[in-house]
C-alpha cells in the first residue's frame, strides 16, 4: 500500500483549506444570495448558522480526519462500521455531482476573463450570454447538442485540476493553494478597492447592509442561510474530512478550524462589498434603484458584472479580467478539494494507487460534466445545483449531526481528541451546539424544505406561487433533480456493501481510543 499523503507544513493545510471552502459560493452565490433574503438581515441567520453549526461542524470533521486518518468513508467506518460508513460515501456522491458542473462554471468565468480585454459581450449581456455563449435550448431537459465554445475552457479546467491531484497532496494541491490563493487575495483585493471607490457605491452598499427585518420571520431566509453556510465551508460533503487526514499527529485542530472559517466569512464579506459598489455604480449610471439592477444568480455574475465592466470610466478591460480571474483562481482551488474528496475515498476502499483513482475519478467527472456543456446545460445545472445542495448537502449536515451527537455518541471523544491538541479547548458551547441547536434548526427547515418541494409551494420574487422549484415540469424536476439527490443516496449505499481491502484496515497509524 502506498504510503498515506500528509501535508509539508501548518501553512500548507490552513491555505488549501481555505481555498476550498472560498470559492465560486463567496463570489458568485454569496451576494445575491444574502440580497435576495434580505440584505442586512441575512447577516443575523447568517451569523448565527455559521457559529452554532459552520464552525462546530468543522471542528467536528477535523477532528474526524485527523484523529481517523482516512478518507471520508474509512473515517465514518473507522468510527462505528458500516453503519456509519455510508455517510462518508454519501458525501463523496454529492461531490462527486458537484464538481461535474462547478467545473462548467469555472469555464465560464474563463471564457468571460478574455472576453474582457475588449468587451466582446456588446451592450445586450444577457442576450450575448445566453444566445452567444450558451445558446441555450428552448426548453429545460433539452440536450440539444453540444456548445463547442464551452468545450475547450472546460477541458483546460480539466486538464489543471487533473495535473494539480495527480501531482499529489504535498506536490500539487498544496503548491497550487500557494500560489493561487495569495495571488486571489491580490487581484480580488484591487476589485474591491476599485468597486468601492466608484461613483454611487455607497447607494450599493447601503441596500447590501440595510436590514430588511421583515424577512426575519421567513423561514426560507433560516434554510438559505444554513444551506449557505455549508456551502462556504466546504462542509457536509466529505471534503474537510479528507484534508484533515493528511495532517501530521501533531496538529492544531480548533485554532485552523477558527481560521478557516473567519477567512471565509471574511472574503464572503468582502466579495458582498465589491460586487454590491459596483451595482450602486451602475445603478446610479442608469438612475434606477439597486433592486433593479441585482438580480439573482448566474445573472449576477455573467449578466450584471459585463454591464458594469461596459459602464467603468476607464480601464474596463483590465477590471473585468480581475473579477473573471478571481472566479477562475477561487474555483479552481475548490474543484480540486471537491475532486480529492472521491480519489481518497476510492483509494482506500479499492486499495488502487492515488494516481490511478486520480485517472478514474477526474476522467469520468469530466465525461459526466460535457452534459452541461450542452445547449441545455444551464437548465440542468440549475437542478442539480438546488437538489444537491438542499436534499445533498443540508441532509447530510443534518444527519451527520445526529447520528454523531446521539446515535454513536462521539461527541466526548472528539472533544478530547481536540483539546488534547489544540491551543483553544472546546467546551460546552460546542456540544451543545451540535446536540441541540443544529439538528433542532436544521431538522425544522429540511422538514418545510421538504414540504414546499413536495407539495409544489415554491414562490417567484413577487410571493406567487409557481409550483416547483423555478416553475419547472414535474418530469423535468424528476429526471433532473430528484434523481440527481436520489443518485447519490443509492451510489453510497452500494458502494457501503463492497469489502474493505485488507490491507486499509489493517494499517494502524490512527488513534483508535
Ligand atoms: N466551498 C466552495 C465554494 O464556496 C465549494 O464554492
Amino acid at each position: 500500500m502506498e504510503q498515506r499523503s500528509q501535508w509539508g507544513t501548518r501553512a500548507g493545510f490552513v491555505l488549501a483549506a481555505v481555498g476550498s471552502a472560498v470559492g465560486l459560493g463567496n463570489i458568485w452565490r454569496f451576494p445575491y444570495v444574502a440580497y435576495e433574503n434580505g440584505g442586512g438581515a441575512f447577516f443575523i441567520p447568517y451569523l448565527f448558522a455559521l457559529l452554532t453549526a459552520g464552525i462546530p461542524i468543522l471542528i467536528m470533521e477535523f477532528t474526524m480526519g485527523h484523529k481517523y486518518r482516512g478518507s471520508a468513508p474509512l473515517s465514518f467506518f473507522r468510527m462505528s462500521g458500516k453503519k456509519a460508513e455510508w455517510i462518508g460515501w454519501w458525501g463523496i456522491f454529492v461531490s462527486f455531482v458537484i464538481s461535474t458542473y462547478y467545473a462548467v462554471i469555472i469555464a465560464w468565468a474563463m471564457k468571460y476573463t478574455i472576453y474582457s480585454f475588449n468587451l466582446a459581450w456588446g451592450t445586450d449581456t444577457a442576450g450575448f450570454l445566453f444566445g452567444d455563449v450558451l445558446n441555450l435550448a428552448e426548453t429545460p431537459g433539452q440536450a440539444g447538442g453540444f456548445v463547442p465554445g464551452i468545450l475547450i475552457p472546460l477541458l483546460l479546467v480539466w486538464v489543471i485540476a487533473f495535473i494539480i491531484l495527480f501531482a499529489g497532496v504535498k506536490r500539487g494541491i498544496e503548491l497550487a493553494n500557494r500560489i493561487f490563493i495569495p495571488t486571489l487575495v491580490v487581484v480580488f483585493l484591487l476589485v474591491v478597492l476599485r468597486a468601492v471607490t466608484l461613483e454611487g457605491a455607497a447607494l450599493g452598499l447601503d441596500a447590501f447592509f440595510k436590514p430588511d427585518l421583515s424577512k426575519l420571520a421567513d423561514p426560507t431566509v433560516w434554510v438559505a442561510a444554513y444551506g449557505h453556510i455549508f456551502f462556504s465551508l466546504s462542509i457536509a460533503f466529505a471534503i474537510m474530512i479528507t484534508y484533515s487526514s493528511y495532517l501530521p499527529k501533531k496538529s492544531d485542530i480548533t485554532n485552523n478550524a477558527f481560521i478557516t472559517g473567519f477567512a471565509n466569512s471574511g472574503f464572503e464579506l468582502l466579495a458582498g462589498i465589491g460586487v454590491f459598489a459596483a451595482l450602486g455604480f451602475m445603478a446610479t449610471q442608469a438612475n434606477v434603484a439597486v433592486a433593479d439592477v441585482a438580480s439573482a444568480g448566474v445573472g449576477l455574475a455573467f449578466v450584471v458584472f459585463p454591464q458594469i465592466v461596459n459602464e467603468m470610466p476607464g480601464m474596463n478591460g483590465l477590471f473585468g479580467a480581475l473579477f473573471f480571474l478571481s472566479l477562475v483562481l477561487a474555483g479552481l482551488t475548490s474543484l480540486v478539494s471537491i475532486c480529492e474528496t472521491y480519489i481518497a475515498g476510492v483509494s482506500d476502499k479499492f486499495n488502487i494507487s492515488r494516481r490511478r483513482s486520480v485517472i478514474i475519478g477526474v476522467g469520468l467527472s469530466a465525461v459526466i460534466s460535457l452534459l452541461f456543456a450542452t445547449r441545455g446545460g444551464l437548465f440542468f445545472l440549475d437542478a442539480a445545483d438546488y437538489f444537491i445542495n438542499q436534499f445533498g448537502i443540508a441532509a447530510i449536515g443534518l444527519i451527520e449531526v445526529i447520528l454523531i451527537a446521539w446515535v454513536f455518541r462521539k461527541l466526548d471523544v472528539f472533544e478530547n481528541h481536540a483539546n488534547e491538541i489544540s491551543d483553544i479547548r472546546l467546551g460546552g458551547w460546542w456540544k451543545f451546539c451540535l446536540r441541540f441547536i443544529t439538528p433542532i434548526v436544521l431538522g425544522y427547515m429540511m422538514f418545510g424544505l421538504l414540504k414546499i418541494n413536495l407539495l409544489k409551494q415554491h414562490k417567484d420574487g413577487e410571493g406567487n406561487v409557481i409550483g416547483n422549484y423555478e416553475g419547472y415540469s414535474d418530469a423535468f424536476i424528476w429526471t433532473s433533480g430528484w434523481s440527481v439527490a436520489i443518485f447519490a443516496i443509492v451510489a453510497a449505499v452500494i458502494f457501503t456493501i463492497f469489502k474493505w481491502n485488507s490491507n486499509t484496515l489493517n494499517s494502524s497509524d490512527y488513534d483508535k481510543r
